[in-house]
């Protein structure tokens, strides 16, 4: 059921291996530069955001096709990491990766939906993340909450993700139902603004919450370079195309917001 919707379309818009070729998030642009080089700044803004270190034991949720597994690996020296994921597919092509860096003994991978974190051992990460793919989860507020006891004392959850603002969420259900539920497989339950999901992070009274909007540093430049001549004719971008549309829409009228989200655990 994940593998019909992530696959490994994403592998035709990486454009520059320098930079690596398998990255699948919005990516984080400064201009007009390579799709590969904006999926690579998005996880490190959120890596370096998140204190990444050698020292850490690293869970990552929602991995799509690996790139950020290497990355966490190469930039910033870790050497125990365990991914998680829902689409097979998508597993296969990044353990092959894995297996090809020779880097088995320090990642491992797992087939699971977020839901499934809750069994691993308690205390056994120091950090977590979810890059640009907690939307999907059922729930995002269930992970953080499942997270709690997963992260040693200190330990802290970093994701980047999407929100829909209240000008959003007053749209007809119909509409909500099957253009946000079906087409971007979204949970209804996350459909919450941002300022709703800082007020449950703060009950749970376990967090310190950094959130940061970084809309304009992710929508204009995804969509500007899928309408690029050469990408946009390139045939198999069918999803790609139509989320780009589409979020360029949202983003013109502020329907949707994109943040950077730190949650230091102060227990
Ligand atoms: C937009 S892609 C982001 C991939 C990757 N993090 C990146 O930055 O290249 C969304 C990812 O979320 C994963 N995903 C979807 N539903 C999920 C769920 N319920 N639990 C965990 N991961 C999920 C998909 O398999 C996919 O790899």
């Amino acid at each position: 059921m994940y593998e019909n919707f992530f696959g490994l379309d994403e592998l035709k818009l990486n454009d520059e291996e320098k930079y690596g070729l398998s990255w699948a998030n919005l990516g984080y642009w400064h201009g007009n530069h390579s799709y590969s080089k904006a999926g690579r700044n998005l996880a490190i803004e959120l890596g370096k955001s998140l204190e990444l270190s050698k020292k850490d034991r690293l869970l990552d949720v929602g991995f799509g096709l690996g790139e950020q597994l290497l990355l966490w690996h190469s930039y910033f020296d870790i050497d125990s990491i365990v991914g998680l994921n829902p689409s097979e597919i998508q597993n296969e092509y990044a353990k092959s990766r894995i297996s090809k860096e020779k880097l088995a003994k320090k990642i491992s991978l797992f087939t699971g939906t977020s839901a499934d974190i809750s069994r691993f051992n308690s205390k056994k990460f120091d950090k977590i993340i979810a890059l640009d793919c907690a939307y999907h989860f059922e729930t995002r507020i269930k992970f953080i909450r499942d997270s709690i006891d997963l992260l040693g004392d200190g330990g802290a959850l970093g994701m980047i993700d999407l929100f829909p603002t209240e000008k959003m969420l007053k749209w007809p259900q119909k509409i909500m139902n099957s253009l946000i539920t079906k087409f971007f497989h979204i949970d209804k339950k996350n459909l919450m603004t941002i300022r709703d999901f800082e007020l449950e992070i703060n009950e749970m009274d376990v967090f310190e919450a950094e959130i940061i909007d970084i809309s304009n540093y992710i929508f204009p430049g995804f969509c500007n370079y899928i309408n690029k001549e050469g990408v946009k004719n390139q045939s198999g971008l069918k999803k790609m195309k139509i989320t780009a549309k589409l979020l360029s829409f949202f983003h013109r009228k502020d329907y949707v917001r994109a943040f950077k989200i730190i949650l230091k655990k102060n227990i």
